[in-house]
């Protein structure tokens, strides 16, 4: 069979990076650390075996950029050079594979020190580990989180200057797309929000006010992120609530953040308060990604429900998106680019060493590129 000009199997560049397809895995948090938040072997083979797997970019989970970042005391972090050294190794790997080694930056506010979700949704006490929380305003997420402080200038002044730090040891520790998580009502989502910044000073109130955060971490990220490597964002686009973060303001926004210097907005929605998701599931967020592309003068990827070949290249040889990332579909399968290969009749990325077992009997192994 003659392999088919598959947009989706297409390369994409985003400043000097070059992805050899449009399809990301989406970051997914593990809960697989220990109270360190160094990256284990199960990082090594959670995100390793995804390379292989055939996507362009695998992007590491919401990763703290301090302790009292993380939404638990299993999550991934980096904040200090002992943190970068125990990534090393999986960029390497991946880059090895001619995928992209990405991560997401992030901060979890008043949605932080609970517990690994399978054991529970409650709050950690500080004596089992767990920390005072800070958000915008001292507003509950829900009644099983604990209250947050309201943060000071100092305090904001502090976290910025975390995710420029931890940009700069993300680039050590070999990865080459970063990710700010600004949605899913972590902290810069908290600021963004009128449901969770009722601040009166100049980080709170109108648009401008309310934005400046987000803002903020993209110029701190950028200043210490090499300029040949693409930045991105996630954005919440709507809270899904009366009252709350609108897509008319997050088109804004995400046209503010690329001249910050990001390339590129997910688009991601919801999770501000409790229940506030996408009504008829993530697929609902799906529309946002064109609009931002379209409107904000910046580079988008589409996240939410994305599971057969034929519907991710629909998104990109549509204009849809420039990425497509996939989260759950990917758990399911690692190896669901080779799989969209396959079925769209291009290429199959599978690795050497497999293909010579298992693609090269159809004739159309696509040789890995080399770093
Ligand atoms: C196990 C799991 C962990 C997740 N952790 C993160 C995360 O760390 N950061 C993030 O932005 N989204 C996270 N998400 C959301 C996904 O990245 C994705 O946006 C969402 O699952 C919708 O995509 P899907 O329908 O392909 O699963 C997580 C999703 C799952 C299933």
């Amino acid at each position: 069979m003659e392999p088919t000009a598959s947009r989706l199997f297409s390369p994409f560049d985003l400043r000097g990076v070059r992805f050899r397809n449009r399809i990301g895995v989406s970051p997914m948090c593990m809960y697989a650390c220990g109270p360190d938040g160094l990256a284990t072997p199960w990082h090594m083979v959670h995100l390793g075996m995804r390379a292989p797997g055939g996507a362009g970019l695998v992007v590491a989970e919401a990763t703290a950029v301090a302790p009292h970042a993380r939404i638990s005391p299993a999550d991934l972090g980096l904040w200090s050079r002992a943190h970068a050294d125990a990534l090393a190794p999986i960029t390497q790997f991946i880059s090895g594979q001619g995928c992209v080694p990405g991560i997401q930056l992030a901060h979890a506010g008043r949605k932080g020190s609970t517990r690994s979700p399978w054991i529970g949704r409650d709050a950690v006490p500080e004596s089992e580990g767990g920390w005072q929380v800070q958000a915008p305003s001292p507003l509950l997420f829900s009644p099983l989180n604990a209250m947050p402080r309201e943060m000071s200038e100092a305090d904001i002044a502090r976290t910025i200057g975390e995710f420029g730090a931890a940009a700069g040891l993300a680039f050590e520790a070999g990865f080459r797309y970063l990710e700010l998580h600004l949605g899913h009502g972590y902290l810069a989502h908290q600021f963004l929000s009128p449901l969770s910044n009722r601040r009166t000073d100049g980080w709170g109130g109108d648009f401008e006010g309310r934005t400046r955060f987000a803002r903020a971490l993209a110029k701190a990220a950028r200043a210490a992120w090499p300029d040949e490597l693409p930045l991105a964002a996630r954005l919440s686009i709507t809270d899904w609530v009366e009252g709350g973060w609108t897509a008319d303001e997050a088109v804004r926004l995400a046209g503010l953040l690329g001249e910050a210097g990001v390339d590129l907005v997910v688009c991601s929605s919801g999770a501000i308060v409790p229940g506030a998701m996408p009504p008829d599931g993530p697929i609902m967020q799906l529309p946002f990604a064109a609009r931002v592309r379209a409107q904000a003068g910046v580079a988008s990827g589409a996240v939410g429900q994305i599971t057969e070949a034929a519907q991710a290249e629909q998104i990109i040889a549509s204009g849809g998106a420039d990425l497509v990332f996939l989260a759950r579909a990917m758990l399911r399968d690692p190896f669901w680019a080779v799989h969209a290969a396959e079925a769209l009749g291009a290429p199959a990325p599978w690795p050497i060493a497999y293909g010579r077992a298992v693609g090269q009997r159809q004739g159309r192994v696509q040789r890995p590129q080399r770093p």
